[in-house]
């Protein structure tokens, strides 16, 4: 079915993240109406948005015929409710990362949106930079040669939460990227997490996620660091590639660097470093336009419940592995 005329979209949740979510939808003339139980966040999308229907009850988003969709912005531990909510009352869901916080109850939604042929799409919104998706069609050439390791950094001073964990937080995003470049599941994971701040939540956690043969990856996530980092790079056997997102310029870039062998003794090669130019767009924008067009044309979402699914399952894994000290956990 395709649909005419403007997708219309209720948003759930107008905090710290819901906002950015308010403004493109708003920008790209499809946010019909925001609900929030906070007097503080809604006055502010009076202000800036006329024409928005403001509220506090979720279900009235679910009852007005007009709106074809829901955008759902509330902390993590609502996003299966609600989204479950949503999809039975025949709604396409965009759903925050992550999917949901238990493995069954994210395996549940995507049953369920293939069940009643509702849209699911999760926000990964790294899998729409458009330096990532150039990455990825470096890795797929073979400019990079096999996939050794990767790591990612995600480190800053803030924003601390109090319902989640670092591990939840920040590293949904180098999960998906990480997933996306090896396109396999890790056989298991391990990771160290440390609670320094508040009790029994990290602060800090450092993962180990061992695919298939060789390739491994390393993902650092802090909220507690005195600088803000970024940066993925990419150790592969020919080039590597580093993705630095804190910088303005020049975020992509490939080195044509290596070891070679030369008489039994390891010899560093060093040839040209370029940098990969990709258009300048909003990384936030390219999704939900996804979004939006995916509920138009019915077709699946990149970042749809399974690959949801695929996060939450390394997600989990490494919160047991944390529970049990460290040691690696089987996905
Ligand atoms: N993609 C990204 O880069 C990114 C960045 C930050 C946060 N997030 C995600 O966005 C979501 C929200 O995070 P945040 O930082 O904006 O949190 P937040 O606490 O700042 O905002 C959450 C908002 O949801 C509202 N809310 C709570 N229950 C609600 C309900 N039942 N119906 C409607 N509104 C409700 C709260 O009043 C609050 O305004 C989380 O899932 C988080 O993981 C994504």
């Amino acid at each position: 079915m395709f649909g005419s005329g403007k997708v219309m979209i209720g948003l759930a949740g107008c905090g710290y993240w819901g906002r950015n979510l308010a403004r493109n939808l708003y920008q790209m003339g499809h946010l019909a109406a925001v609900v929030d139980p906070s007097a503080k966040a809604l006055k502010e999308v009076k202000k800036s948005y006329k024409g928005v229907r403001t509220g506090s009850d979720f279900d009235s988003l679910l009852e007005d015929g007009k709106i074809k969709a829901v955008a759902l912005a509330v902390p993590a531990a609502q996003h299966y409710a609600l989204a479950k909510k949503a999809l039975k009352a025949g709604k396409d869901v965009f759903v925050e990362k992550p999917l949901a916080l238990k493995v069954p109850e994210a395996e549940e939604l995507v049953l369920l949106a293939r069940r009643t042929k509702r849209i699911l799409m999760v926000g990964h919104i790294l899998e729409y930079h458009p330096a990532i998706l150039k990455l990825k069609e470096f890795v797929d050439q073979g400019e990079l040669g096999e996939l050794h390791y990767v790591y990612s950094n995600r480190v800053n001073l803030g924003k601390v939460r109090q319902e989640e964990n670092i591990l939840w937080s920040f590293a949904p995003h180098d999960i998906s990227v990480i997933l996306l470049l090896m396109g396999q599941l890790p056989e298991w994971a391990s990771t160290s997490g440390q609670h320094y701040l508040q009790h029994e939540i990290a602060d800090v956690t450092m993962t180990c996620l061992a695919f298939p043969g060789r390739p491994r990856a390393h993902i650092f996530v802090s909220w507690l660091h005195p600088f803000k980092e970024q940066k993925l790079v990419v150790i592969g056997s020919r080039k590597m590639a580093v993705f630095d997102d804190v910088i303005k310029d020049g975020k992509l870039k490939i080195f044509d660097k290596g070891i070679e062998w030369k008489d039994g003794q390891p010899v560093i090669r060093q040839t040209a470093e370029s940098t990969l130019f990709f258009p300048e767009m909003e990384p936030l924008r390219e999704e939900l336009a996804h979004f939006v067009d995916c509920v138009r044309t019915r077709k699946a979402p990149r970042t749809d419940g399974a690959n949801g699914l695929r996060v939450l399952r390394v997600l989990d894994a490494c919160q047991r592995s944390i529970d049990s000290g460290g040691q690696p956990v089987r996905i």
